[in-house]
């Protein structure tokens, strides 16, 4: 195709333009304009890369507002069924990057499911711009369709709501040492174990915060021995957001009596599944999961880079 690649943000009235280079342009157009209203992204953080003077591909970057040094591209598209679709892309993520970063983004981060369109070639392109593969991850559902434990004698549960966010936060940090979790490893190692934990449960508290819902559990010395973090990503799906147990109370399957409640807590919200996502690594969890009744439902990959000054 004739003509460089020019990359800029997205101009007023072309939304409906950059939209229908997808197969769901209604959805993307309600999902840019629900992140804008929550200040999770804005007009500037939203790109197109255009040839001859027309849009061929499109990226919009989003944050949390507790935590805008990380980006999350969403909706890229770029032209897949021609040959230039790669240098499109890595043009596309590589100068819109540059630009982010000049808005004060530190790190990239990408999710991509294998059952979206182009996973394979998404993930290519991710990485041929720069933005590695760091972990694979698996998905599991639980469709609350088999009988749940009765609730583990000797753990007192604890919601946020009486804890308090500081005594949580600690917990975060105690629970995450020893993680089989590369990028919350990852992220203790950089940051620190406890501006790591206050970072999670920004993030956490960030997605959907109902302090109600969250848990610490005791033993019946008052020792703390893990917690479980159950949120709701919709009316109709819960998901189980993080649980760990501290390093001395590991190996007695504390971990199936926390998500067991975090279901219990679901499902008296009326929701119809709940999502775990687990690193491959993470085989405890996984296992857990399965003697509880969650299936697998397909891999994810998660892409990150941080952004040199
Ligand atoms: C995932 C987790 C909650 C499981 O804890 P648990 O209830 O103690 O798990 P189990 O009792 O079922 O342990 C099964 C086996 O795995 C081992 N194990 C558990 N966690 C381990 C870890 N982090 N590293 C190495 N081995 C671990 C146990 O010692 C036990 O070994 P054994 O069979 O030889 O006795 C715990 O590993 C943890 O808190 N990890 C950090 C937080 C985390 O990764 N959360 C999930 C991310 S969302």
């Amino acid at each position: 195709m004739a003509g460089e690649v020019v990359v800029r943000p997205l101009r007023e009235g072309e939304l409906d333009e950059a939209a229908s280079l997808g197969t769901a342009p209604a959805a993307f157009r309600d999902h840019y304009a629900r992140l804008c209203a929550l200040d999770e992204t804005r007009p500037e953080w939203a790109f197109v890369a255009e040839r001859g003077g027309r849009i061929v591909g499109r990226v919009v970057y989003w944050s949390l507002p507790r935590v805008r040094e990380v980006v999350h591209p969403f909706g890229l598209q770029v032209p897949w069924d021609t040959p230039d679709w790669m240098e499109t892309g890595v043009t596309l993520l590589r100068e819109s990057l540059g630009r982010m970063r000049a808005h004060g983004a530190e790190r990239v981060q990408a999710t991509v499911y294998a059952f979206v369109d182009r996973a394979r070639e998404r993930r290519r392109v991710l990485a041929a711009a720069g933005v590695v593969e760091v972990q694979e991850k698996q998905r599991f559902v639980h469709h609350l369709d088999v009988p749940l434990p009765l609730p583990a004698a000797g753990l007192a549960f604890r919601p946020r709501t009486q804890t308090g966010d500081p005594a949580f936060v600690d917990a975060v940090r105690r629970v995450t040492e020893g993680t089989l979790d590369r990028l919350d490893a990852e992220d203790g190692a950089r940051d620190g174990p406890a501006a790591a934990a206050q970072a999670y449960f920004d993030v956490l508290r960030d997605l959907h915060d109902d302090p109600d819902l969250w848990r610490l559990a005791h033993d019946p010395q008052g020792e703390l021995v893990g917690l479980v973090v159950p949120q709701l990503l919709s009316a109709a799906t819960g998901v189980v957001n993080y649980v760990g147990v501290v390093p001395r109370h590991r190996g007695r399957r504390h971990c199936d009596a926390l998500v067991a409640e975090a279901l219990r807590l679901l499902a008296v919200e009326h929701v119809e599944s709940v999502v775990a996502e687990t690193d491959v690594l993470n085989h405890p969890l996984a296992a857990s999961l399965l003697r509880l009744g969650f299936r697998p439902e397909g891999p994810l990959h998660v892409h990150r880079v941080g952004l040199q000054q």
